[in-house]
């Protein structure tokens, strides 16, 4: 890393707010099991839980606390004080431990959801940063819908949260309202009015209501948020929280542009979506950036031939990099000669022979006529079907 490159944090909040999606809910083991993949992932920190919640949310904090090493566990935690005292127990045995504090900054929640004035916002979440900040010296502090919040009150709510003792500030984009120069402009304003040069990192929390959470948490990365939360698979409450593979590679591959970096070990991105997606049931759709089953496959005749030419006519990073097999060439109508003949000699055969045992021009050229037909018929066009072609083609050559 270079003194210009900053370094984002990775806060994954998988075990939280992605087992907040509908219809998940992932039983202790499961949870432990993804915890440590997460740390073996790298991430900076694993938001566990929520252990006021439940028993089970709070076993499980606990035993991840005892268990994982590496990351930061934290635990979150209204502004309540036994929210703060059970998530601090829940946390004892931690080699690092944070306590997330939230409370809700937007008019429409405080009035109506906290029925509490604004005075009352801000008084309870300085009482609770103080408090939380007797078991632990790592402390973020978050208001709910900072995005549709009036900022002269963010200011005052956040200006207090980092006096009272705040070390991360978390902006939230709760209900995923934001517009990436929107949402970027805002963390711009809260990296110069409110922290101020104070040594307090800023997060961002976004969802992804509108489609936007991953651009607008690369937004706020250009605008100064050092910390990004995030989900694997961008699982969470309704439309999910910003996807986790895509920001981190979004950050990798265009380092060029951010100036920054993350400490993953990107090679295993893949394997944590398949275990998040085969714990909570929920599905990666085909063609998910990063880790969907579509992300490295290349159907058109036009772009398999481009890259077997060369890689990066329609690449923009390795399948590898990623922890996935090489980038794959879907056989299809679309598919062109070059892949074709590719396809034939990664089965084994020899394309360009002209003994009895290798396939000459005219019967590639014979095998592609009748490929496209089987095609068209069939869309997707798999190793056997490949095989059968030529058995096929041999026979009629031999009768
Ligand atoms: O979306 C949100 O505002 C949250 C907070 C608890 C940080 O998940
Ligand atoms: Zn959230």
């Amino acid at each position: 890393m270079t003194s210009s490159t900053s370094r984002i944090h990775i806060f994954d909040t998988t075990l939280r707010d992605g087992e907040q999606s509908p219809g998940v809910a992932l039983n202790h083991n499961q949870k432990i099991e993804i915890a440590h993949a997460l740390a073996r992932l790298g991430v900076d920190v694993i938001e566990a839980g929520f252990p006021i919640t439940s028993d089970g949310d709070f076993e499980c904090v606990k035993r991840i606390s005892r268990e994982v090493r590496g990351p930061t566990i934290c635990g979150l935690a209204r502004t309540a004080r036994g929210d703060i005292e059970r998530a601090a127990q829940a946390l004892e045995s931690a080699a690092k431990s944070r306590i997330h504090v939230f409370t809700s900054a937007s008019k429409v929640q405080i009035e109506h959801m906290l029925r509490k004035t604004p005075e009352q916002v801000v008084e309870s979440s300085v009482k609770a940063v103080q408090f939380a900040r007797q078991f632990t010296d790592d402390v973020e502090f978050s208001g709910q819908d900072v995005m549709r919040a009036d900022f002269d009150f963010v200011i005052r709510l956040y200006d207090a949260a980092i006096e009272a003792g705040a070390t991360v500030i978390n902006i939230p984009d709760t209900v995923g309202y934001g517009t990436p120069e929107e949402y970027g402009r805002l963390i711009a304003r809260v990296r110069d009015e409110i922290v101020r040069g104070r040594p307090v990192a800023i997060s961002t929390h976004c969802h992804d209501d509108l489609g936007m959470a991953t651009a607008n948490s690369l937004a706020a990365v250009e605008n100064g948020a050092t910390q990004i939360e995030c989900t694997i698979n961008g699982i969470g409450e309704r439309a999910g929280n910003t996807s986790l593979e895509e920001v981190v590679m979004a950050i990798h591959t265009r380092r060029d542009h951010y100036r920054a970096e993350t400490g993953l070990r990107t090679r295993e991105l893949y394997r944590v979506s398949r275990l998040v997606s085969r714990l909570t049931g929920m599905p990666v759709q085909p063609n998910k950036a990063i880790v969907g089953d579509n992300a490295f496959a290349h159907e058109s005749g036009i772009h398999q031939d481009g890259v077997l030419k060369h890689k990066e006519t329609y690449e923009i990073m390795n399948a590898e990099l990623v922890g996935r097999e090489a980038a794959v060439m879907v056989m299809g109508k679309h598919s062109g000669r070059a892949a074709f003949r590719k396809a034939l000699s990664d089965l084994g055969y020899v394309t360009n022979g002209t003994s009895d045992r290798g396939l000459n021009e005219d019967a590639v050229n014979a095998l592609f006529a009748r490929f496209k037909e089987l095609a068209d018929r069939k869309g997707q066009i798999y190793a056997d079907d490949l095989r059968a072609l030529v058995e096929a083609g041999a026979e009629v050559q031999a009768t």
